[in-house]
């Protein structure tokens, strides 16, 4: 195939964290694994990378720790940088959004729409902060949701029901700097007309899907944002840490994260042309309508790649002046979680890098994350299928093979490469067998399907194992030494097809292996052909993979059942008066209806002493209206009212899951009356 020129980029992530196994899953590992094949294939590559560090989640967090945003920025850009490092990420550019080379790309795009005249200026009402004397970003309010009632909801958005409001329509809204009730102050933005591409980028995605195959999960997100219609978006933001926006009259204001972060893309090329002394080196892959530019990402950052980030270039590329590539392909993954539960730092469940690094080897981690890559649906992982994958596939499939092999070799043939001598059927077809697997696990990755690749190298680990059975070389070395030799040529071409094929995968252990093999990598296409020769010296061989003793793996688990006992005991714990602010009242249910156009809510009116309440409950999968009549449950009497499908509800009855998934009211001794307290 003819060599092609590809720029790849994963993701920007925020500074605001460390990086755990869950990003490494999405955007980052799979990206490296298509890059170090790329570049073994011949292409001409550039991987792109750096570390966002602007946006809202930045400055809470620097607010939290009573630091400026440059003390996160500075710690995290430095801490994932060098995490990355460890796993074996091989960016050729790791840059940062603060540096001036990406504030003056954002502003450049930036000025150009606004001298064009593209961008809109809209007025709003946004909540203002007097005692801080500032606009509140969304995340910085909180307050009650005006449909239903959660209490934690963002100044415009309940993450609770996913519903959107103006934020007139919030109640009880709450500054988080300062504690005080935020007024509503009228600003000012520039909107981006993304409405105005529409058609373009519907083209666009259809374009890039028919020829290069689009995955379905962003497909899917790309027709819903289509159906729903693109509305015009602010790129603006009253803010003080981010890119100033550069005209007279937006003081105070700071160019939109997402705007600009995607740009960072651009601005981490130009910084790695800087590096290299190379000025237009990022012009050779931005400019070239040839480029194959491929995005890898998360997919909660769908939008911003596929929709946002191409009509910000399509826009540019009107203007007549340079034209920029736009993403070929967007390859998103789903999420990895941990032990069956989401990542959640402030919960402390999960591992960041770092810390797996200190217990363990780099491509352990990588060959496990790689063989469970959540492509298609959220995977997990868990402790005991990592050491597993380790100690059942890389110990004893992968490096029981090399391990064998090479002992055999040093034995019996002074640790060189034994000459072929006349081939029987089954080394004819192992040699034809692996001269298949470049190209099927280049088919593979091509089509980002990154975990079917992997593993599909494996099976030729387990190919070369069953011919070192079959052909009993423990046998032939007594009866026919030239035999014998012959396997052993073959297991070692197969070796060197490994080293070549899990290459991208686990590159600490295969330059490992390249050593033990006394050779270097080929091109990919090459690698299936035999490349040591009789008599070519190899090196002696060390374990590449030992096995993880269980106890090793134990303590990982034991710590999370500590750090899970130690959030019940400490954080999670309510104190007795606490408690006691919640009034369980037992009640009588008087009439019960299915609500219309709900497969799961009721519509109840209960009793609690002489005082009637409607509530509506989630229980109709479980219960027949009529048989609820005259039932006597539990309800917290106190609660907040909330609208749920448009009906109040003054109160939640208490009920629990069963494991078939039905949900059942809490029991009632027969004796007791209505209105009685629990306690
Ligand atoms: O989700 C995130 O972590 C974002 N910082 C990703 C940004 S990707 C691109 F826009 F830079
Ligand atoms: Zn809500």
């Amino acid at each position: 195939m003819a060599k092609e020129k590809v720029l790849v980029t994963s993701a920007l992530p925020y500074a605001n964290g460390p990086i755990h196994l869950g990003h490494l899953s999405g955007a980052y590992l799979p990206a490296d694994i298509y890059v170090r094949y790329k570049r073994l294939n011949g292409d001409d590559v550039i991987y792109i990378c750096g570390s966002d560090e602007h946006g809202v989640p930045i400055t809470l967090t620097a607010d939290r720790e009573k630091v400026s945003p440059q003390v996160i920025i500075d710690r995290y850009h430095q801490a994932n940088k060098k995490a990355f490092e460890r796993f074996g990420m091989s960016f050729d550019n790791y840059s940062r959004t603060s540096l001036s080379v990406h504030h003056q790309t954002a502003k450049e795009f930036f000025l150009e729409f606004y001298n064009r005249g593209l961008f809109t200026e809209k007025k709003s009402l946004q909540f203002f902060d007097e005692t801080a004397n500032m606009f509140l970003p969304d995340r910085y309010v909180e307050g009650t949701c005006p449909k239903c009632g959660n209490t934690e909801a963002r100044s415009d958005e309940c993450e609770n029901c996913g519903s959107l409001y103006d934020p007139s329509e919030l109640k009880n809204p709450k500054s988080k700097i300062s504690g005080a009730t935020p007024a509503l102050k009228e600003t000012s933005h520039y909107y981006f007309p993304l409405g105005k591409y529409q058609p373009a980028l519907e083209k666009y995605v259809d374009e890039m899907n028919s020829k290069y195959g689009w995955k379905e999960n962003v497909l899917q997100y790309c027709r819903g944002w289509f159906k729903d219609g693109l509305k015009d978006r602010a790129i603006t933001r009253d803010l003080d840490w981010g890119i100033k926006v550069p005209v007279d009259s937006a003081a105070g204001k700071v160019i939109y994260v997402w705007f600009e972060a995607v740009l960072g893309y651009i601005s981490s090329t130009k910084e790695l042309s800087q590096l290299k002394n190379d000025p237009d080196l990022w012009k050779k892959y931005w400019y070239d309508p040839k480029t194959k530019y491929i995005a890898f990402i998360g997919k909660d950052n769908v939008v911003f790649h596929t929709i946002i980030f191409p009509a910000i270039l399509m826009a540019w590329n009107e203007g007549g002046k340079e034209q920029y590539c736009l993403p070929q392909n967007v390859p998103s993954n789903e999420f990895l979680n941990f032990e069956g539960k989401k990542f959640s730092k402030s919960r402390n469940w999960g591992i960041d890098v770092d810390e797996f690094l200190d217990l363990f080897p780099p491509d352990l981690l990588r060959y496990t994350l790689a063989a469970n890559l959540p492509e298609s649906r959220d995977t997990d992982f868990y402790w005991k299928e990592f050491q597993l994958r380790n100690n059942s596939e890389l110990a004893d499939i992968l490096g029981n093979f090399i391990n064998r092999t090479f002992t055999f070799v040093f034995k019996h043939f002074d640790g060189k490469v034994p000459a072929l001598a006349k081939l029987e059927k089954i080394d004819e077809d192992i040699l034809k067998e692996i001269s298949y697997y470049p190209k099927r696990v280049a088919d593979l990755f091509e089509k980002f399907r990154i975990r079917d690749g992997v593993n599909e190298i494996m099976n030729l680990a387990r190919d070369g194992n069953k011919y070192f059975n079959d052909t009993e070389p423990w046998k032939t070395i007594k009866s026919d030494k030239e035999r014998c030799g012959t396997t052993l040529n073959i297991c070692l071409q197969t070796i060197y097809s490994l080293a070549e094929l899990f290459s991208p995968a686990l590159p600490f252990s295969t330059e490992k292996l390249f050593k033990m093999l006394n050779a270097k990598p080929v091109r990919w296409d090459e690698s299936g052909k035999p490349q040591l020769k009789a008599g070519h010296q190899l090196n002696p061989a060390e374990i590449l993979f030992p096995k993880i003793e269980d106890e090793k793996i134990q303590l990982q688990i034991d710590k999370l059942d500590d750090s899970t006992a130690k959030q019940t005991t400490e954080s999670q714990l309510v104190s007795y008066e606490d408690f006691m602010k919640i009034e369980l009242r037992v009640a009588e249910v008087i009439e019960a209806e299915k609500v219309s156009k709900s497969e799961k809510l009721l519509k109840l009116k209960i009793k609690i002493d002489d005082t009637e309440r409607q509530v509506v409950a989630g229980i109709a999968r479980s219960y027949n209206p009529a048989d609820l009549v005259g039932k006597k449950v539990v309800i917290v009497a106190n609660l907040q009212p909330a609208k749920l499908m448009g009906l109040e509800s003054q109160g939640m009855i208490l009920a629990c899951d069963n494991t078939e998934g039905g949900l059942f009211v809490i029991n009632v001794p027969e004796n007791v009356k209505s209105g009685t307290r629990v306690k």
